[in-house]
């Protein structure tokens, strides 16, 4: 098979930071290329020069046999390469259809935009790929995954060559990695090419032809999907073996409830009565929109509660806002890392240790030396890859910058603490390492909730598990967690109906 595109010798600095070291690779015309490796490896560097937006130091480029420099998204874009970012780069204001569209002439009609045949093409192209969403709500209405089907569906309408898919599945639950794989299948059916990162391994035995393993930089081999297994491709990406996906179960508590709410109903969940007890690991899954995301932000005093009452501690308490709730001992980090989590701009130290409990509770760190001293046993812990703590999080690859929110709400040392997707975007060495410190905090007494997509993740770490469904609450799994039809079932229910 001829190669569509050559890549030979690049090599790339940030400062002091190798991020690709003479990485060579050729990917075949028609093929689906998994791009794997630990975060920080180089894999977004690498799609970034392919894409025009990253420029290389050194090396050579070739697509369709012509050596071509890629100086501009633009040069790129024309010559039919087209990338899917790990998060959805979207204009929330603008509706679905106008970011789509944004900068396509074709629904111009003598200089003065047809909103008419604006619509009736983004309703075409979503019905074309199978993505159920109204081409006339504003994209900040839409939760992140219905965003990235957006920002997929955008990328498609060019009819690129090359699709590079940088993390698509993320923030994605297993209904809409179903979408995203029909959308796959059909673009492989079309014979485009496709470069597909992720760091959920299933999914590239699923999708991928060939698995290119990168590692500090550098392009360590290229393997054949066939005949390939799990533990051996951990072992190229890692260099080293990988025992175990989680560390061992730890499913005790203590017998006071530390949290409980009694049918608490806000403008997007109804009906919620759940206890977490304090010393435990409470899962909460369900598809992509059935109110995970707006329980935890009830719970964080961020949504309003009409009804119900949330009780801590036994003391009935009104959460008005999220210094209410951290007041309270409440901690929530959300999923959505680059709009609430992160200042981007500021740095890493500063985004660890900037929580609202510093401000209100002095006595968490009394001494700055303290703090600095907690700061890098973090940094070692999460294998946080920066050469300084004082460096913009924005400068950090995507994992990091997911670990760099897991610290935040370590340091914060809440009572309560919520997790949502606490591992999107981490390589598998790293979550097993987030996963001890979880079990860690459990230990020392905190309470812990952890929203996740990835049904594995809660059975991996939970002895109870929540499963939500269309704002409500489905069901319980108590002790069986491994029973994964039970939770599909509860999942699903309805839908099915
Ligand atoms: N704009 C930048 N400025 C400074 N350093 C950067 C910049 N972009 C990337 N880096 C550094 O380059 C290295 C490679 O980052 P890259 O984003 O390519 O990793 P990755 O393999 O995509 O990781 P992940 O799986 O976490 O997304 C990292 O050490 C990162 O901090
Ligand atoms: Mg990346």
């Amino acid at each position: 098979m001829a190669a569509i595109l050559e890549v030979k010798h690049v090599d790339k600095r940030f400062g002091a930071v190798h991020a690709l070291n003479d990485v060579s690779l050729a990917v075949e015309e028609g093929e689906t290329l998994a791009l794997v490796g630990e975060n920080g490896a180089g894999k977004s560097t690498l799609v970034k020069i392919l894409t025009g937006v990253n420029q290389k130091d050194k090396g050579e480029l070739f697509f369709l046999g012509q050596k071509t420099e890629l100086k501009s998204a633009m040069e790129s874009r024309n010559l039919g390469i087209a990338q899917v970012y790990q998060q959805a780069e979207l204009i929330p204001e603008l509706t679905v259809a106008e970011n789509i569209f944004l900068g396509d002439m074709s629904v111009y009609q003598g200089g003065l935009l047809s909103w008419k045949t604006l619509f009736k093409k983004t309703g075409e192209l979503l019905k074309k790929y199978n993505i159920a969403v109204n081409p006339h709500a504003r994209v900040k209405s839409l939760n992140v995954a219905t965003q990235q089907l957006v920002a997929i569906a955008k990328v498609l309408l060019q009819q690129p060559k090359l699709v590079v898919f940088d993390e698509p599945t993320a923030v994605l639950s297993d209904n809409e990695v179903k979408i995203l794989f029909d959308i796959i299948n059909k673009l492989k059916a079309e014979h485009t090419t496709i470069i597909y990162i992720s760091h959920r391994l299933e999914e590239i035995f699923t999708i991928c032809n060939r698995v290119a393993v990168m590692r500090d930089g550098r392009l360590i081999t290229v393997l054949e999907n066939k005949n390939l297994t799990k533990a051996d491709l951990i072992m190229h990406m890692l260099g080293k073996k990988l025992e175990a996906m989680f560390p061992e179960k730890d499913i005790g508590h203590e017998d006071e409830v530390a949290l409980e709410l009694k049918n608490v109903s806000t403008a997007k969940v109804t009906d919620i009565s759940l206890k977490l007890m304090k010393g435990e690991i409470l899962g909460i899954t369900g598809l992509v929109g059935s109110g995970r995301t707006e329980l935890a932000r009830a719970i964080y005093g961020l949504d309003r509660i009409k009804s119900g009452e949330i009780r801590i501690g036994g003391e009935r308490v009104r959460l008005r806002d999220t210094l209410d709730a951290s007041k309270r001992g409440i901690f929530l980090a959300p999923e959505d890392r680059k709009g609430e989590a992160l200042v981007l701009i500021r740095p890493i130290r500063e985004n660890i240790t900037l929580s609202n409990l510093k401000t209100i509770s002095k006595s968490f760190f009394c001494n700055a030396k303290k703090e600095k001293a907690l700061v890098e046993k973090l940094r070692g812990d999460l294998n946080i890859k920066a050469d300084t703590m004082n460096r913009p999080v924005l400068s950090l690859s995507g994992g990091n910058q997911q670990k760099v929110v897991v610290a935040k709400a370590i340091t914060a040392r809440p009572k309560i603490l919520i997790f949502d997707e606490p591992t999107q975007g981490i390589d598998v060495g790293a979550k097993f390492e987030i996963y001890t410190l979880l079990n860690k905090l459990k230990k020392d007494g905190l309470s812990i909730i952890v929203i996740s997509s990835e049904i594995e993740e809660v059975q991996g770490l939970c002895n109870r598990i929540v499963v939500m469904r269309q704002g409500k609450i489905a069901g319980e799994i108590n002790g069986n967690v491994e029973d994964t039809e039970s939770i599909l079932n509860l999942m699903y229910r309805s839908e099915a109906v």
